[in-house]
């Protein structure tokens, strides 16, 4: 798999493409793939030519305690995975290739940046909405593929390229799961044994408030109160946020009238996972 490190033959290599009238699709990650990525970039590969796979551990979207330089990385590996799923080649370059020394613009979304990982993680959707853009900036895809899992960031990035004009088709991708329920997550190899069985928590707390909406419950107050039962049974979690909002917007609701993103972020041990589920009614 060929793995290209600078702007200028990203931007060689996919000129060429353009001159042949080819459609490409971008799916942007922080690496260390797993199958929710696969699953993202067959997508892309079935919609279009041509497939770019970013693999760029984005330093302005982690906060300064958070595991930017622990964040696993393994670019041999991942270029297997993208080769096999169809990935035409991985653009991989280094923090110094992305941001200038001098860099100093930033792309900013307001509103629906302040809830559920937003108000948790100050100036994380500014490093995303920045990065993204450079991104389709760089590779100017026709499509690009997001993963549901991160629900706000799909949110965010709609959002972004309906105010800004990008020339771009969002694809979002269902949420991938282990077979037992854990949302596949590059994240999830920080767990041991102990955290990855009390990390099933998450699901298994999504569920009892599905279970509760078919039954007919609309008030999200005992909705959430159902949630945080489930999940304080398990030790090793620590809520970090349950949040019930409109799946549009996501404003918070106190009844569930319209389609609800169910969504939450809870550590365990010191793992922050995050896990959510649509409810259309
Ligand atoms: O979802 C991710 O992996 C990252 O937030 C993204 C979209 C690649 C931007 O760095």
């Amino acid at each position: 798999m060929k793995v290209i490190k600078t702007i200028e033959e990203a931007r060689r290599e996919i000129g060429i493409w353009r001159k042949q009238g080819l459609t490409v699709g971008l799916v942007p990650t922080m690496g260390y793939l797993h199958n929710g990525h696969k699953s993202l970039i067959e997508k892309a590969k079935a919609e279009n030519d041509k497939v770019v796979v970013s693999v760029f551990v984005n330093p302005i979207q982690f906060g300064p305690t958070e595991d930017l330089d622990k964040y696993p990385r393994d670019i041999e590996r991942d270029s297997v995975i993208a080769e096999e799923a169809g990935a035409s080649f991985i653009f991989n370059p280094e923090p110094a290739e992305m941001y200038k020394s001098t860099f100093s613009t930033y792309v900013d979304c307001e509103g629906i940046t302040e809830g559920l990982c937003g108000s948790k993680r100050p100036g994380h959707f500014q490093g995303v909405c920045t990065v993204v853009s450079k991104l389709f900036n760089i590779i100017k895809p026709n499509r690009a593929y997001f993963g549901e899992k991160d629900a706000q960031q799909l949110a965010v990035i709609k959002r972004m390229v309906r105010d800004l004009n990008f020339d771009v088709e969002i694809v979002p991708c269902p949420i991938v799961r282990e077979e037992d329920g854990l949302a596949m997550s590059s994240r999830n190899v920080y767990l041991s044994q102990e955290e990855r069985r009390a990390a099933l928590i998450l699901s298994k707390s999504l569920t009892r408030s599905k279970e509760l909406l078919k039954n007919g419950e609309k008030e999200t107050k005992k909705i959430l109160e159902e949630i945080i039962k489930v999940i304080e049974t398990e030790s090793l979690s620590k809520i970090d946020y349950v949040e019930i909002v409109d799946s549009e917007d996501l404003a918070p609701v106190s009844t569930v009238e319209k389609p609800v993103l169910i969504a939450l972020a809870v550590f365990i041990g010191k793992v922050r996972l995050i896990d959510n589920f649509t409810f259309i009614g």
